[in-house]
């Protein structure tokens, strides 16, 4: 039997599954490490940390696989982030992540250089403060010594596939995250860059998402028990690459996802680059050859989780039954999930959460209630922007938050868009893989690859009826909280 395998370079932890021909899951390994925050807003993690995890999960997945051969391994991973290596291929210290906040002054700096709307024009987005661009700025500005010493500046999972292979690539989904692609022309943006007096030697070559960038090196191969010489795919950014495992590209029309995991997010392929004016939401390279519009509710199972966490004692469980008991509107409590600033539309870092309307009658349960209506009025919110560039008929529901009926009816009815549940979702590692059977040739293209791999779907449950009030209360709270915020955000 042959088979590929699959990495997701996460947040929290590293997740690598093994497919076989038809996408299915054979085995799975993961692997965790740490997250560290030295200072506020600031989020960053150690490249050599992702190696040792990736060396484990493959030494993992290879001892599960007995005489299965392996004739690809594909690559996905958290997008944004800035891995600054020397010419001697070693980091100039740990990588500043996507949710990382440190660079408003770079972003401030990208808008005085470029007029914003043309940077949209060109680019897809505007200037965000946890894109790799502004990053890389803040090295020049605040490390001119460590700026003089770098070679490249790859993302996370571009990486893993330099120590798997060597390879200095990228490809057009993860580095339309960077800020500096030209989406038009799939190409770095050598005007954006001359602007900022940046050289575009400073990143690695970009191309397709399917593309065999490098062959597993003999000592890689050594130490995991693979074979040397296997095709390393440069795969894709994770949520196209988690898009893909779901099977939404441009291939098939009028179909999206949702997404519930810490973020939320809605991701809509469309065939053209076109922005949305404003930047309200994001516009990045599809790994299909297409494009996709993406919107991101920052906390979304962040603000449950967060929730959950005040109240140590009760598991998650018993507060969603709690919840599942509170009438809708939850008597009047209005939660806005703002809790670590906001991205879509609103693309305010400062913009705080907030409970509104609270009582002495309101108990857990309402507060519970309260947050599942906000994230899902939240997401209505971010499709209200996305609808006149890309409709949805139908949307795939991913992420842990998907898990809950409750939930995704509230979601159904917020959204105005049927939404179904996909059986055996893997994430973003299962797009990894099936880039990987393109790119090892298993089959033709990515095309039939989706059609032979297409996972089964089911209803999600009845949308929740009446949702309108509520959504009126929650856009003027919004509205108050930007309005208190303003000062904050300047
Ligand atoms: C997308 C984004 C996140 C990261 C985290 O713009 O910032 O989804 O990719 O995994």
């Amino acid at each position: 039997m042959s088979l590929v395998l699959g990495l997701d370079l996460g947040t929290s932890g590293l997740k690598a599954v093994a497919l076989d021909a038809k996408g299915q899951k054979v085995a799975e390994a993961r692997v965790g490490y740490p997250l560290h925050t030295p200072r506020p807003g600031w989020t960053e993690q150690d490249p050599l940390d992702w190696a040792r995890a990736a060396r484990q999960a493959l030494k993992a997945l290879r001892e599960q696989l007995g005489a299965a051969e392996v004739v690809g391994l594909g690559l996905s991973g958290q997008m944004h982030g800035a891995v600054f290596l020397d010419k001697a291929g070693n980091p100039l210290g740990r990588a500043p992540l996507w949710n990382d906040q440190r660079t408003a002054l770079e972003v401030e700096q990208i808008e005085r250089a470029i007029p914003r709307r043309e940077l949209i024009r060109r680019t897809g987005n505007p200037a965000v403060t946890g894109f790799q661009l502004p990053k890389l700025l803040w090295l020049k500005n605040q490390h001119p010594e460590l700026y003089r010493a770098l070679y490249k500046v790859l993302l996370p999972k571009d990486y893993l596939a330099f120590v798997l292979s060597g390879a200095l690539a990228s490809e057009y989904s993860d580095a339309s995250g960077v800020g500096a692609l030209n989406l038009a022309e799939k190409g770095w943006d050598t005007e954006v860059l001359q602007a900022l007096a940046l050289s575009s030697d400073l990143f690695p070559e970009v191309g397709p998402s399917e593309r065999v960038v490098g062959y597993l090196s003999p000592a890689w191969a050594q130490e995991t028990g693979l074979k040397a010489g296997i095709p390393v795919v440069a795969g894709a950014g994770d949520n196209a690459a988690a898009a893909l495992g779901l099977g939404v590209s441009r291939h098939r029309a009028g179909v999206g996802s949702v997404s519930l995991g810490t973020s939320g997010v809605i991701f809509i392929p469309t065939e053209h680059p076109t922005p949305e004016p404003e930047g309200r939401i994001h516009l990045f390279a599809h790994a299909d050859g297409g494009y996709h519009l993406l919107g991101v509710t920052l906390s979304a199972a962040g603000s449950l989780e967060w929730l959950r966490g005040l109240f140590p004692e009760v598991g998650l469980e018993t507060l969603l039954e709690e919840a599942a008991q509170a009438p809708l509107g939850s008597e009047g409590l209005c939660f806005l999930p703002f809790l670590a600033g906001e991205r879509s539309p609103y693309l305010a870092p400062h913009l705080r959460g907030a409970f509104l309307g609270l009582s002495l009658a309101h108990r857990r349960g309402h507060m519970v209630r309260a947050v599942l209506e906000g994230v899902a009025l939240s997401l209505a919110e971010v499709y209200q922007v996305m609808r006149p560039l890309g409709e949805a008929q139908r949307l795939l529901a991913t992420g842990g938050g998907s898990a809950s009926d409750l939930w995704l009816g509230l979601l159904g009815g917020a959204l105005g868009v049927p939404i179904f549940r996909v059986v055996g979702d893997e994430g973003a590692a299962r797009g990894a893989g099936l880039l990987a059977l393109v790119g090892a040739g298993v089959y033709p293209g990515l095309r039939e690859a989706l059609q032979a791999t297409a996972p089964p779907e089911q209803p999600a449950p009845s949308p929740q009826g009446g949702l309108e009030p509520l959504r009126k209360g929650y856009v003027q709270a919004v509205e108050k909280v930007l309005e208190l915020s303003r000062g904050k955000n300047q």
